[in-house]
């Protein structure tokens, strides 16, 4: 099959990027939308063009690391797949496609399709640990789960934190990955004891770090390719006004 590719380039975050076409021929359907750009960027490479940059590394839909926006939808337009996990199948013989970078400002541009996902860290960094001294790797099972525990924890814990919840939102919110590592972490039994100053901190590093807020368009759920569930906001958010009760005696 025929496609018209048309990829944002852009050296650098200064630089002025623009849409540049690159019309690609012998596309296999079954080809992967991440191994067609690794085709087109081998013809770059022989005609000494720059290669289009671009993020990715498990290509098996589980580290978070692929993500652009393809014909203005993050990761493109099957539900609940990865940039890594689309297959060329998905379009027709013929078809123009748009691909550009995730764009938020928390999100900086490197180059070309590739962005700066490390705000998403720093919101992890900032709570996600225990500060109990506990000496050598405890028994697996000296602390019991319960299972309904454990699979919510689970559930939570399937993001990936490949950041399309935030480049789909008008306001470029991060409530949707913040609500589901809160909400894995607030399940289980270890780091209840940081609980509070946890969700406080990793509202405050969510802030700080630019993100917008959330207004409930739900447009979150509908992009992610974990299907994580807006549920999880409003967990954090109960468990964030419950934590400032305690601290201040007021709700915010
Ligand atoms: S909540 Fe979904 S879209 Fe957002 S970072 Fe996690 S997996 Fe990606
Ligand atoms: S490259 Fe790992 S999820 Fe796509």
């Amino acid at each position: 099959m025929k496609v018209l590719l048309k990829i944002w380039r852009q050296d650098d975050r200064d630089a002025a990027g623009k849409l540049v076409d690159y019309p690609l021929d012998d596309v296999d359907p079954d080809m992967s939308f991440l191994d067609m750009l690794d085709m087109l960027n081998e013809q770059l490479v022989r005609r000494g063009e720059r290669v289009i940059e671009f993020d990715n590394d498990c290509r098996e839909g589980i580290c978070g690391t692929c993500g652009m926006v393809i014909n203005g939808r993050p990761h493109g337009p099957l539900t609940a797949t990865t940039t890594c996990q689309l297959h060329m199948r998905t379009f027709n013989d013929g078809d123009t496609i748009v691909i550009e970078p995730f764009r938020a400002s928390s999100f900086p541009l490197i180059r070309d399709l590739k962005v700066d996902r490390s705000a998403l860290d720093r919101i992890i960094q900032s709570g996600a640990f225990i500060s109990t001294h506990i000496g050598t790797a405890p028994e697996a099972n000296s602390i019991l789960i319960a299972k309904d525990a454990a699979d919510a924890a689970f559930d939570a814990a399937t993001c990936i934190g490949c950041g399309a919840c935030v480049a789909v939102c008008k306001n470029a919110s991060a409530a949707l990955f913040t609500g589901a590592k809160v909400t894995h972490l607030s399940n289980l039994p270890q780091g209840k004891i940081e609980a509070q100053r946890r969700v406080v901190d990793m509202v405050a590093t969510m802030d700080k770090e630019g993100f917008g807020s959330c207004t409930n368009t739900e447009a979150c759920e509908a992009i992610c390719p974990q299907e994580i569930s807006t549920d999880y906001i409003a967990r954090m958010n109960w468990e964030y006004n419950a934590a400032k009760v305690r601290q201040t005696g007021k709700s915010s």
